[in-house]
């Protein structure tokens, strides 16, 4: 045990409130790291996703990579933060191996991963933090949001966003 906060929840957010933890988080990014965006069909991902890019200054169009798989991006860092930022959307992704074709290995040191369907890759990609989002019984506007370290950089992640 570090005793380091590992978790925190929220409940009942609605599409603004998610945005902003997306762009809190965003703001204490690490400059490279993995960040999993978990949920079902429409739980938020890619909405949590964009945010998080748009935090970061990234003002064209936020394409989904559900066809391409990974959408790159060169963005200002926020100190310590990251200057290139892949948004992956694995849900197509055939077979692990697929990942040396997209190159994004190579990227894995120096650009951080926000990664949709992070399963797909079976252990070949490794989350830092994990972000759950599930819907509201008779609130369909609204979503449960989990964020979980996963790693050592996760914590530390998890610590700066708790020191904002
Ligand atoms: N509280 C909320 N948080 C996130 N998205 C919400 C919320 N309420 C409604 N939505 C809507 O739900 C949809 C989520 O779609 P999307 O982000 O593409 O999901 P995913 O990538 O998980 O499949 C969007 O149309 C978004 O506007
Ligand atoms: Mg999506």
């Amino acid at each position: 045990m570090t005793g380091a906060e590992t978790e925190r929840r929220y409940r009942e957010l609605d599409q603004a409130a998610v945005e902003s933890q997306a762009a809190a988080l965003a703001a204490v990014a690490p400059a490279a790291g993995l960040l999993s965006l978990r949920g079902e069909l429409g739980a938020g991902k890619s909405t949590f996703a964009r945010a998080f890019l748009r935090s970061l200054g990234v003002t064209g169009t936020i394409r989904s990579p559900t066809y391409t798989l990974v959408e790159p991006y060169d963005v200002t860092p926020p100190p310590g933060g990251p200057s290139r930022v892949l948004h992956l959307d694995l849900y197509r992704l055939a077979d692990p191996e697929e990942l040396d074709y997209l190159g994004v290995r190579d990227e894995a040191d120096h650009a951080l991963f926000l990664v949709e369907w992070l399963s797909q890759a079976h252990g070949e990609l490794v989350a830092d933090l994990e972000i759950s989002l599930s819907g509201c019984a008779d609130r369909p506007e609204h979503r449960d949001l989990v964020c979980r370290a996963s790693s050592p950089f996760g914590e530390a992640w998890l610590a700066r966003l708790a020191a904002t």
